[in-house]
């Protein structure tokens, strides 16, 4: 698939102040602001903010405790390798649509045992500031993901918080820690697997949205009308992408949209998402406001703690396919 040109700000995300939404959401700029979300949710899928109110000194803090983490020894990393029966922790083999990705991972979620796989999270032995600047940095992106949750609502002409009862305080978020090495980490552990040529291949997020931070070397791309288009690292900026549940929820007026990350090749890449999960034993259909009679539901019901599960067990798989939103299309 050919990647586009960039010529004209049309070709590009849009990059959505949102300080005002979250400040005083019935200002003029808030509802601008709100549009401008659900027509990029409409068309792209992305989208990068400013002003989301996570600050500067806390998103140090968090890549310095990234960087120490993947700059451990192989052996303390394999110490907290993840498995099929608890997706916390380390990881450096993923298979997204059965290739291998050239990179590493962390996974964690809220402390305590996580109501869908009834695991906790492994964490490293150290650095010791590793371990509370992450949970608090997952609580960050939580309470910035419901403020979007609240701007999403209202693009569906809903009321600001119609979503909340699904998430607050019972969300099945987790983050991501992923680092794209130069070399590729699986062949110092004599892998026999094909090499990889991608970060990251192509697929949609499964949940709600994802929060991604990434750092100053670009390589993320999103897929448009047949051409792959580069989301620009900025500074200060976070990515914002919907996910498959929100697709379903919107009856298909926002899309999931698909994306992938470039492998590197000189210079090596780190990025954070956070995927912003419902709770466990929420079940996903299209929401009233955006189903009708001129406009059917197009989704059955989906419990999304099995579609968690069985999309998690396609991370372990070079067999079978992984379950998509499709298989619910009616
Ligand atoms: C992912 C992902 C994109 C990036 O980890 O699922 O899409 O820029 N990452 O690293």
């Amino acid at each position: 698939m050919p990647v586009a040109e960039q010529t004209s700000a049309l070709d590009q995300v849009p990059i959505i102040d949102v300080g005002e939404v979250f400040a005083d959401s019935s200002s003029n700029a808030a509802v601008q602001a709100i549009d401008q979300i659900a027509e990029a949710c409409k068309t792209w899928g992305f989208f990068q903010v400013v002003n989301h109110g996570i600050p500067a000194n806390r998103i140090d803090e968090v890549w310095r405790q990234t960087h120490a983490l993947f700059a451990l020894p192989v052996d303390e990393k394999l110490a907290i390798v993840r498995d099929r029966q608890s997706p916390w922790g380390f990881y450096n083999n993923e298979l997204t649509k059965n290739q291998r990705d050239k990179k590493e991972v962390f996974d964690y979620t809220r402390e305590g045992v996580d109501p869908i796989y009834g695991q906790q999270n492994r964490w490293p032995a150290r650095p010791a500031e590793f371990r509370p600047t992450m949970l608090a940095y997952l609580d960050a992106c939580t309470e910035l993901s419901l403020n979007l949750l609240e701007a999403f609502c209202r693009g569906l002409d809903l009321p600001a918080k119609f979503m909340h009862p699904d998430f607050d305080g019972n969300h099945t978020g987790f983050m991501r820690l992923n680092y794209y090495p130069v070399e590729d980490p699986m062949a110092q552990l004599g892998s026999d697997r094909p090499a990889a040529d991608l970060g990251v291949h192509h697929h949609t997020d499964a949940g709600a949205l994802t929060v991604l931070l990434q750092d100053e070397v670009s390589g993320l791309q999103v897929f448009r009308d047949g051409f792959w288009y580069d989301i620009p690292a900025i500074d200060g900026a976070m990515v914002i992408n919907t996910g498959d549940m929100m697709q379903v929820w919107s009856n298909d007026i926002y899309k999931a949209a698909i994306h992938r990350g470039l492998a590197m090749d000189t210079r090596e890449r780190y990025s954070i998402p956070f995927f912003f999960n419902p709770a466990a034993d929420c079940t996903v259909s299209p929401l009233p406001s955006v189903i009708g009679e001129d406009r059917p539901s197009l989704y059955h019901p989906i419990e999304w703690g099995s579609f968690r599960g069985k999309r998690s067990e396609g991370d372990y798989a070079d067999y079978g396919t992984e379950v998509q939103i499709s298989q619910y299309r009616k």
